[in-house]
């Protein structure tokens, strides 16, 4: 089932999660919605935030095939490499708005899966990139927040117009 993914800027993105308590039954159906939700959005993340739910979990799919999600829950960095990389980042949740972010080449985190067990995943590329962004929607942050205040006005400007418009269209 899909989920309806928050819009920036809805104060509700900066809500900042919690840690998930048990992977149980319903867990694993809320990260099944949550790769739907992504598939369907043509996302390679979302972040649990995003469908307001606010505990760790993220879910990820950087393969070509789309066949290959990760469930990550109660993700940490336990390792980043000091060398960093701009890249040109979007987010399902501030539609068609691509800028340059600065992140760590790699990073090597530690999490749960869908079943429980602890894993390390060691991330560069895409991989790399999406876990330290959706991350960040766990503690409430997205990323146009690394953007100059400028710029953010002005995409905040261009969110609340589009949703305007959605709205008058439906
Ligand atoms: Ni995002």
């Amino acid at each position: 089932m899909a989920l309806t993914i928050l819009c920036y800027p809805d104060p509700r993105l900066h809500t900042v999660a919690k840690p998930v308590q048990a992977v149980d039954d319903r867990i694993r159906q809320l990260a099944r919605d949550m790769i739907d939700t992504m598939y369907q959005a043509s996302g390679v993340g979302l972040a649990a935030t995003q469908v307001n739910v606010h505990e760790r979990l993220i879910v990820l799919d950087v393969s070509d095939t789309r066949d290959q999600p990760m469930v990550l829950i109660n993700p940490e960095l336990v390792w980043t490499s000091p060398e960093k990389k701009l890249n040109e980042e979007g987010c399902l949740s501030v539609p068609g708005i691509y800028d340059g972010v600065e992140r760590h080449l790699s990073v090597h985190v530690k999490a749960l899966d869908e079943h429980g067990n602890a894993r390390v995943i060691e991330a560069e590329g895409l991989l790399a990139i999406c876990v330290q962004h959706e991350m960040d929607h766990l503690m409430g942050k997205v990323f146009v927040e690394y953007l100059s205040l400028l710029k953010r006005n002005r995409i905040k400007t261009k969110m609340v117009k589009h949703q305007r418009e959605l709205r008058a269209a439906s």
